[in-house]
């Protein structure tokens, strides 16, 4: 992506450099919106209809028109990405309730809502980060009590996040009630007694779509796997901890609090739903 990038706003492909919006738009004032990223691999969107779904479950979570539907959406994301050449990109969606005249907390209900949807490049994993696994941190998990919505309202997010850099990890692992939701970003597995385990879905975090998808291939390549409540003390003696989201994959944790996980490597299970999920890009890459 070596052009500058181009964006959709509102109906218009614009440089991104030049997209504005109203300082009075509601997702500016009070972070009134909801998003979407959706990874594409070979410029093709992966997962798009599970996105799509969801945007439309947060969206009417929070009574914010869908603006369009899912043929529009696709259209507009499948001319984002070409309009940005293709290839690897992470896609942004973005929908606000729209500029209201003033600042009022209650919302006027003949709104516009503001769409936004932008690409940037998506890396390949760092070598080191395969390698070596990467560091996290529990953290309280402090954050509103509708996590399942995917709402652009990330300041407890933002500080979870900023708070595990200053310790030296790139990730915050959330607990509340002395039980793991999920990473700042991300959703957490961990591998305990040999058995892969998710906290089940609910209000308390949002339901990944990177997750489905490795719930989808444990099943696939027979790895014993349960959706059922973690306990922020059992990672203690996970054999394995992963992080998973559109942008990160599947990330192996190696140290937790700055202790080992396991033996300190990325583990087993770890390598063989990574490869499951990497071949899995492979054939949606060649069109399959
Ligand atoms: N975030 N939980 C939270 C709080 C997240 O922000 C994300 C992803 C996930 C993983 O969801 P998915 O597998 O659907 O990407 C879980 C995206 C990548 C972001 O905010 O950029």
């Amino acid at each position: 992506m070596s052009r500058a990038p181009l964006a959709h706003l509102n109906g218009a492909l614009v440089p991104l450099a030049e997209a504005r919006v109203s300082v009075l738009d509601r997702g500016f004032l009070f972070g009134d919106g909801v998003y979407e990223m959706v990874p594409a691999y070979g410029g093709r969107p992966f997962r798009l209809e599970a996105h799509l779904d969801r945007l439309g479950r947060s969206l009417a979570a929070v009574g914010i028109p869908n603006p369009h539907d899912p043929g529009r959406w696709r259209a507009i994301v499948e001319e984002v990405v070409a309009a940005n050449g293709g290839g690897d990109l992470a896609v942004y969606l973005q929908v606000t309730r729209g500029a209201a005249p003033a600042r009022d907390h209650a919302p006027p209900t003949d709104l516009r809502p503001t769409v936004l949807v932008m690409a940037s490049p998506l890396r390949p994993r760092a070598a080191e980060v395969m390698e070596a696994g990467v560091s996290a941190v529990r953290l309280e998990d402090i954050r509103w009590a509708r996590c399942d919505i995917k709402a652009v309202t990330l300041l407890a997010n933002v500080l979870a996040r900023r708070e595990a850099a200053r310790r030296g990890a790139a990730e915050a692992i959330l607990v509340r009630d002395g039980e793991v939701t999920e990473g700042a970003a991300s959703n957490v597995f961990a591998v305990l007694g040999g058995v892969l385990v998710t906290p089940p879905k609910g209000p308390r975090l949002l339901p990944g779509i990177t997750r489905d998808v490795v719930l989808e291939l444990a099943a696939a390549e027979g790895i014993p796997a349960r959706e059922a409540p973690v306990a922020a003390d059992d990672l203690d003696r996970a054999e394995e901890i992963w992080l998973t989201s559109s942008t990160r994959e599947l990330v192996p944790v190696t140290r937790l609090d700055g202790v080992p996980v396991g033996d300190g490597r990325p583990g087993p299970l770890w390598r063989r739903l990574d490869a499951a999920y990497q071949a899995l890009k492979a054939r949606h890459r060649a069109g399959a």
